[in-house]
């Protein structure tokens, strides 16, 4: 059995995309458990750089069946165009299933995701507008539609004018918008509908027959820990769980059926949408930062917000995922900088704290603790060997192991495929 989780242990786009990319030449499957077309993960192989929203990292491996599981919400009409842009590169995606369990994200989430975002004017939480929010909350209260729904065609009109009496109330009274059309959203549906059905399947079973037969799984997280609906900057967070325990709900899949869980850890940190931010830099570094690592959303475009390395937030993550191994990312990016933070404490009111409080106010004027490192002033970009990295470099990737109590195994050092320093073999 061998089950691998590739997990952000951040704000997301740690560079999961590629380090999933990376690791699939040698899946047998890659599998999506979570969120949605909010993620944005690139992959650039040769120069040739792709986005991916909901299709999984893997998909470019076409010897690697790829999955979008059960724990997903998925946009149908997002899918097609994703699916339709790599066709038109000469990609396949044959090799592509969707869960049957899989919710569905409908047009009215969009929406509603819209107008909450608008109500909510200065206390927005910054959503990609992507109707994940408003998706997962329908699955919750239980009336949300899911892929099966589409095999029985009667089923998913009979599930939508039940649903859509109670969105449109809420659409209409509640935000005074115009109501969405049964018969409009019905015939989009019916458009699309048979280019999905081949690719339905009961991932519960495919997944789980993979796994048992000793083949190597990959279960890909989207967003990160601190993105986490439980354990994130509530309410500052995505509305699902993109942990090691989101795979064994997202995907059906038991915890002693994952071997290797990987934490992608970029060398700073970045943050899209509102929410605190202890170690944030808003001068001229936090500038040369964004610059220096193309730091602009995958799926948005929006600048990220950028600041020093939090390291009680990778170890928050590594404890709470069981992280086995660490992947550093674009530590390529901090080549110039002479100085470099990293944040080993909070102080709350004069007291010294080591984990996130799940009270924002007081996350909120927390001060960060630094610890200040020399930096290393050259390129490293094609350093190929752990040895072979300046010295100051290799006493920063060691502290990050050391604080964190979790070997680093891989280093990046540039968007390629090809730039990695690899430690341990994953
Ligand atoms: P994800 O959401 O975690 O998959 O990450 P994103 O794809 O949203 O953002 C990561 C960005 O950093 C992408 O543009 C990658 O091409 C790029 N990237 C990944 N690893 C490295 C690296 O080691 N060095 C540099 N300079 N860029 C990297
Ligand atoms: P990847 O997989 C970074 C953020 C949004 C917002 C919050 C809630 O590329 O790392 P949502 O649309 O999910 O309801 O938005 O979560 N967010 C991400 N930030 N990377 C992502 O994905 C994100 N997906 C959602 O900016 O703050
Ligand atoms: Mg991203």
């Amino acid at each position: 059995m061998a089950g691998y989780v590739v997990v952000g242990s951040q704000w997301g786009d740690e560079g999961k995309g590629k380090i999933v990319d990376v690791l699939g030449e040698k899946m047998d499957m890659v599998v999506r458990f979570q969120g949605g077309n909010n993620a944005g993960h690139t992959v650039i192989v040769n120069g040739e750089k792709s986005v991916l929203h909901l299709l999984p990292s893997g998909i470019l491996n076409k010897d690697a069946l790829c999955v979008i599981g059960p724990g997903v919400v998925v946009d149908p009409f997002v899918l097609l165009d994703e699916i339709k842009t790599l066709k038109d590169r000469g990609l396949t995606c044959d090799h592509l299933r969707i869960s049957d369990r899989a919710h569905l994200i409908m047009p009215y989430h969009i929406k509603l995701d819209e107008l909450q975002e608008q109500k909510l004017a200065k206390n927005k939480i910054g959503t990609t507008k992507r109707g994940i929010g408003p998706c997962y909350a329908d699955k919750y209260t239980r009336i949300g539609l899911r892929v099966c729904d589409l095999v029985d065609f009667d089923i998913f009109k009979k599930r939508l004018a039940s649903t859509l009496a109670i969105k449109n109330d809420q659409i209409v009274k509640l935000y005074n918008e115009k109501p969405f059309d049964y018969d409009t959203l019905v015939n989009q549906f019916a458009k699309i509908r048979q280019d999905l059905l081949p690719m339905i399947c009961d991932s519960v079973s495919l997944v789980n027959q993979y796994l048992d037969e000793g083949k190597n799984v990959l279960f890909e997280g989207a967003q990160a820990n601190m993105l986490d609906i439980n354990y994130g900057t509530y309410p500052y967070v995505t509305s699902s769980s993109p942990t090691s325990a989101g795979v064994c709900e997202g995907a059906a899949v038991a915890p002693q059926k994952l071997q290797t869980i990987v934490g992608v850890v970029k060398a700073y940190s970045t943050r899209v949408g509102e929410g605190p931010f202890v170690t944030e830099l808003l001068d001229d570094m936090g500038e040369h930062i964004r610059s220096a690592g193309a730091e602009f959303g995958a799926t948005t475009g929006r600048p990220r917000r950028c600041g020093w390395l939090d390291l009680c937030v990778v170890k928050q993550a590594a404890i709470i995922n069981g992280l086995t191994d660490l992947v550093v990312t674009k530590i390529d990016v901090l080549s110039d900088i002479e100085k470099i933070k990293v944040c080993v404490g909070y102080e709350i009111d004069g007291k010294e704290y080591t984990y996130i409080p799940a009270s924002l106010s007081d996350y909120a004027k927390s001060k960060p603790i630094y610890k200040e490192f020399d930096g290393w002033m050259c390129d490293i970009t094609k350093i190929r060997q752990y040895s072979q990295l300046p010295e100051n470099c290799r006493k920063y990737l060691e502290f990050i192991a050391e604080f964190t109590k979790t070997r680093i195994s891989l280093v990046s050092v540039g968007p390629d495929r090809e730039n990695n320093i690899i430690i341990n073999e994953l």
